[in-house]
């Protein structure tokens, strides 16, 4: 014990747990809705959606849907949604044309949104995996992943996004140089204020199998993502990834998966004080939800409880399914 603390019985620390009006005045950490961030799946079409079986209540939603569901998240205060696209087959291709196209799923999402609901800031997807032929999120040549000529690839899609309207520019893809070249590629056209948030610290990790559901990726995933993806039994590491995207123009940086790297969200913190998310995965929100429809858990109490983990570990905010849900309970 610190010695600060008056031996028992002078310190009892359950007075202060007594009732819940001390409970509340000393509570270290709390969710507000302006931690959340809501990834939403799109499809193409109109006035239609489609259930994803392995995330019960998440749905890929047709553009006109999901403006009207973006503004119904900016109503409950929620500050930031982040787009996916579920691409048909013929937009995936070797080349990954699409994922430049001024015209695609999500550049087109994007401006329909803006349009409606300017003042909801849209963060997007910086990755070649919804346009690759193979569901790699770099060019892939005899096997390898390509790093540097991925990065020219994805500095054409981040130019796209922030012509169509993006807020937040989101690189997923893991590959090395990206965020510095993608922050000139910015200044240079003029889109001096959009933000950057790296997927700076991004594992390969067995969480993220419904995501590949929803995008229609499973089935494309030819092999693994260990070779740009980081080892789940790293942690310095991370801090060496996340310092590299600080000193190339990150403006935020984000832990992926959330849950199971809270221990790398508070370590990151600590060393960088820099704004700091993480991403609570297709693969958390399917065990929550799972075991809540089973009846096994109590949902609202389990959800509540696991994005509260996040403040504690030092996130400024949290990418999650359940943001709507969560956003509902704390305005009630
Ligand atoms: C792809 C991407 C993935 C996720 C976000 N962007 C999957 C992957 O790397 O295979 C996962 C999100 C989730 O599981 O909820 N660049």
């Amino acid at each position: 014990m610190p010695k600060s603390i008056a031996p028992f019985p002078m310190t009892r620390l359950r007075r202060t747990r007594k009732m819940g009006a001390l409970r509340d005045l000393v509570r270290e950490n709390e969710l507000s809705v302006n931690d959340l961030i809501w990834p939403v799946f799109i499809r193409e079409g109109h006035d239609d959606e489609t259930p994803i079986p392995s995330m019960p209540g998440v749905s890929r939603l047709t553009i006109d849907r999901l403006v009207a569901k973006a503004a119904e998240a900016y109503a409950l205060g929620i500050p930031a949604i982040c787009l996916f696209p579920y691409t048909s087959q013929e937009a995936r291709t070797l080349d990954c044309a699409q994922a430049w196209s001024a015209d695609n799923l999500s550049n087109t999402a994007i401006r329909a949104i803006k349009d409606r609901v300017p003042e909801l800031a849209i963060m997007t997807d910086v990755a070649l995996d919804p346009y690759n032929i193979n569901g790699h999120d770099g060019f892939v040549v005899d096997g390898e992943i390509m790093n540097d000529e991925t990065i020219e690839a994805l500095v054409k899609m981040t130019l796209a996004q922030a012509e169509a309207g993006a807020d937040i520019i989101g690189p997923s893809d893991m590959m090395d140089g990206r965020v510095g070249a993608m922050r000139r590629a910015l200044e240079a056209d003029g889109h001096r204020n959009v933000s950057i948030m790296s997927y700076s610290a991004k594992y390969a990790s067995g969480f993220y199998g419904p995501f590949r559901d929803a995008v229609g990726a499973s089935g494309a995933l030819v092999g693994d993502k260990k070779t740009y993806q980081m080892d789940p039994g790293n942690a310095d590491e991370a801090l060496r990834l996340v310092e590299r995207d600080l000193s190339e123009g990150a403006d935020m940086v984000m832990v992926k998966p959330g849950m199971p790297y809270l221990d790398i969200c508070r370590r990151v913190k600590d060393a960088f004080g820099a704004p700091t998310f993480a991403y609570q995965v297709s693969g958390e929100y399917a065990m929550i939800s799972g075991a809540a429809n089973n009846g096994w858990i109590d949902g609202e109490k389990v959800m509540m409880e696991s994005l509260l983990a996040f403040k504690r570990a030092g996130c400024n905010g949290v990418l999650t399914y359940f943001a709507p849900a969560a956003a509902k309970l704390l305005n009630e």
